[in-house]
């Protein structure tokens, strides 16, 4: 098993990993939807924007990860984890995790200082992420979940606020993920 960074060559790939594991997982439309995500992400992100990784066994990608940056109105490298998805039938064997700590080891290495995610506190608390209040560091969108709303520094100061308005990519500025 490897994990590398994602290649252009990586896309159709990914975006149908993306696809087949949330259909199975939340049904048609919610695979559909993220795996639409994921492609436009990788198709309209400027690369010093986007960070992706994938596991690969050497016959196929079999996990895939985004970083993508949030922008605030200080001048600060902040990223979110959104999306990330292992392969039905590789799930429960420790690769989620792995392929998390990994990408959160590249954007340390990267100089990223403080990244968020959006999803279940009780896997996400496993790699690392805290709650975070939206009063403390604001998301893009009103939120449907607001448990869901995870942080964690990468720097050796912790970081517990973030002054100011949030906006991330193109690609994940739509209220259906949030
Ligand atoms: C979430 C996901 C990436 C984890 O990858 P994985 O390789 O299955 O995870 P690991 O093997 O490293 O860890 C498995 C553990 O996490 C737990 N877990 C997995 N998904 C979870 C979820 N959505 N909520 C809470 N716990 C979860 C499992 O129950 C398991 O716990 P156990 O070790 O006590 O049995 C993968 O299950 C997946 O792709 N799920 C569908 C898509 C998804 O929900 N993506 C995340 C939201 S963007």
């Amino acid at each position: 098993m490897e994990f590398r960074a994602h290649t252009p060559g990586d896309s159709l790939a990914i975006e149908s990993l993306f696809t087949s594991v949330f259909t199975r997982s939340e049904g048609e439309q919610e695979g559909a939807l993220i795996g639409n995500l994921a492609k436009e992400m990788m198709a309209g992100t400027d690369s010093q924007d986007l960070y992706g990784f994938v596991a690969d066994d050497g016959r196929q990608i079999i996990g895939a990860i985004f970083f993508s940056r949030l922008t605030f109105e200080i001048d600060l490298d902040v990223f979110i984890l959104a999306p990330v998805a292992v392969d039905t039938d590789h799930q429960g064997m420790g690769i989620g995790q792995a392929l998390i700590t990994h990408g959160l080891g590249e954007m340390t290495r990267k100089g990223v200082r403080y990244v968020t995610t959006y999803g279940d506190p009780a896997f996400y608390s496993r790699v690392g992420f805290h709650p975070v209040s939206q009063n403390a560091i604001e998301a893009p969108h009103a939120l449907s979940q607001p448990e869901g709303w995870l942080g964690q520094s990468l720097a050796d100061d912790p970081i517990e606020t973030i002054p100011g308005h949030c906006a991330c990519v193109k690609a994940l500025d739509d209220p259906a993920y949030w």
